[in-house]
């Protein structure tokens, strides 16, 4: 159980570039880093439009001489204060996420991005390298796995809970996009725009999550190759709204060689919410998770009554009990898990200051770059017809 105890010395000095008023990720982000005192926000490049940014950062008790214009005068303002940014948390459209990234990290910055990381490969890499070399961390907000169930089902894997795993089905498949919102709401009118989304949308918008919640559940999991399918129904959408993937795993401890994964992203799933559900199929028993009803995890045995699993209960694994914040029965959603990754970034932060590394895992800079190469081998794939990829 989580009390609220301070988990770094001192809050960190905290900017954002982006997560303006009316975005729709920004007031997350602030949630999450403020909520345990991990961070403080001090400095902020919040909007597009500067003057715009400025009066929502003051609004923010930030300091007005603090609302920058952009994040370069940001980080070069900020480097000559004593009391200057620690941290900086990227919440813009993607196309600015690797140029300022990297900028950050130049800049001495810890580093916590959205998704997706960056466009390519070689930009992932390029990041991974610069944080190594700076010694900087680099969050990525793959939200939906800081809840505690996340870590149940890890758990559960790893004691061997459901045998060997076979299959994973999962989705994120959102309705809403059904029609050209694109035509009256600007935040979806960049994500149809490959000059601002990059290779796809909804591979990259939504399917990077489920991506990353079974590399959490199953940090040894390995791609062997893939095939995807994809396309835009609605007309006129340069980007697919709708993608089919499916992918051979490689074997290991827990994974049986040849285990396949079948993954449904899409913007198009008229009526529904999220669609968002990992159903993860081992030799003796299955596990279900949906991020609409985090508090919940279906567990179901071969041969004996299906079991729901609450979250804060007792016989859960402790490591899926100590971010609880308030007790089992209650409802915790998606601020508290985002409130938990961001307090994992602060200790990661806080550890490599002093050059240590603790032993404890959140989605850093290499999942980020996973993403990346996912969605890449993906269109590969679309784009020769849905063949076979290898992904090595
Ligand atoms: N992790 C998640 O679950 C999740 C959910 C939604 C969005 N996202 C990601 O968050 C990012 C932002 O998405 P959104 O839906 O909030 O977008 P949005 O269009 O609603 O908001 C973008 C914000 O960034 C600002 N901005 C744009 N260019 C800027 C620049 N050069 N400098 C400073 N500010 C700038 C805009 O003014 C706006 O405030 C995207 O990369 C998206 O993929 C992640």
């Amino acid at each position: 159980m989580y009390y609220g105890e301070k988990r770094v010395e001192e809050p960190i000095r905290w900017g954002m570039v982006g997560g303006g008023k009316g975005s729709q990720i920004g007031y997350i982000h602030r949630s999450a880093a403020l909520r345990d005192n991990n961070f403080q926000l001090v400095a902020g490049a919040f909007d597009i439009d500067p003057a715009r940014g400025k009066t929502f950062g003051e609004s923010l008790h930030v300091a007005p001489e603090r609302c920058y214009p952009d994040y370069k005068t940001m980080f070069a303002e900020e480097a000559k204060r004593p009391d200057g940014i620690q941290a900086v948390s990227i919440a813009t459209p993607n196309s600015m996420h690797y140029e300022v990234c990297k900028a950050a990290l130049e800049a001495g910055l810890h580093v916590v991005c959205e998704k997706p990381l960056c466009f390519t490969s070689a930009e992932a890499n390029d990041l991974i390298r610069l944080a190594e070399e700076k010694k900087r961390v680099v969050g990525v907000t793959y939200g939906y796995s800081g809840h505690q169930l996340i870590q149940q089902a890890r758990q559960m894997i790893k004691h061997g809970d459901l045998g060997e795993i076979r299959i994973i089905n999962m989705s994120f498949a959102f309705g809403g996009y059904n029609v050209k919102i694109e035509e009256t709401n600007p935040a979806a009118k960049w994500r149809f725009d490959p000059k601002k989304a990059g290779p796809s949308f909804a591979l990259g918008d939504v399917g990077t999550h489920p991506l990353f919640i079974i590399e959490a559940m199953m940090p040894d999991l390995q791609i062997d190759n893939l095939m995807c399918t994809k396309r835009a129904f609605v007309e006129g959408r340069e980007l697919e709204d709708n993608a089919f993937v499916i992918m051979n795993l490689k074997g290991s401890e827990h994974i049986q060689a040849g285990a396949q994964v079948y993954c449904w992203a899409s913007s198009i799933n008229s009526g529904a919410r999220h669609y968002h559900k990992i159903r993860v199929v081992g030799s003796k028993a299955s596990l279900e998770w949906d991020d609409e009803r985090p508090n919940q995890m279906l567990y179901e045995v071969e041969g004996e009554p299906s079991r729901v699993l609450e979250r804060g209960a007792g016989y859960l694994y402790d490591e899926a009990r100590v971010e609880d914040r308030i007790g089992g029965g209650h409802a915790e959603g998606l601020f508290e898990a985002w409130s938990n990754l961001y307090a994992r970034f602060a200790v990661a932060m806080a550890d490599a200051d002093k050059g240590v590394y603790g032993d404890f895992w959140y989605p850093d800079v290499k999942a980020g770059a996973q993403g990346i190469k996912w969605i890449e081998k993906c269109v590969e794939s679309a784009e020769h017809g849905a063949a076979w990829v290898d992904y090595d």
